[in-house]
């Protein structure tokens, strides 16, 4: 059903962009994270635009293009503890602000996506 999702609710593909651009700037600034990802962001950030489009309710395009998404196989490769899962969480509150998502979406956002981080971890500290 693609009325009524949160994707359409926050103003769809350009607004997921905008919340990816102000996650990755972050992500390649944080020092717990800077060690896992590629200096290059470019492509990290558009498979996740991908993602969270069809994350969100929107059009399937990751699995169109990756695949099953099979995220915590997929995140197996790199150190995830606690300590990065929260620098990740933080990234993304912050990029929601910056992005001017509004309430509930910006709440229920993060919900979803702290429950998929805590699914990430792999590594004790
Ligand atoms: C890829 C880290 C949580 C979605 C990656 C990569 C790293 C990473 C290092 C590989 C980047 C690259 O080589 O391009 C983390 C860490 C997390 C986390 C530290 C903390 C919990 C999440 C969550 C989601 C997510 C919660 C989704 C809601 C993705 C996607 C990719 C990715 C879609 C690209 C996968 C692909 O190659 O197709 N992540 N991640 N990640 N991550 Fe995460």
């Amino acid at each position: 059903n693609k009325h009524g999702t949160i994707y359409e609710a926050i103003g769809g593909f350009e607004t997921i962009e905008q919340i990816v651009n102000a996650f990755y700037k972050r992500v390649g600034k944080h020092p717990d994270l800077i060690p896992i990802f590629p200096t290059d962001l470019t492509e990290t950030a558009r498979k996740q635009t991908l993602f969270l489009t069809q994350f969100f309710g929107g059009p399937r395009l990751y699995e169109e293009e990756r695949g099953h998404p099979m995220m915590r196989r997929r995140h197996l490769p790199f150190p995830i503890t606690p300590t990065r899962r929260d620098a990740w969480l933080h990234c993304m509150k912050e990029a929601l602000e910056e992005a001017g998502l509004e309430e509930p979406y910006r709440t229920i956002m993060f919900e979803k996506l702290t429950l998929t981080a805590n699914h990430m971890m792999n590594t004790p500290e």
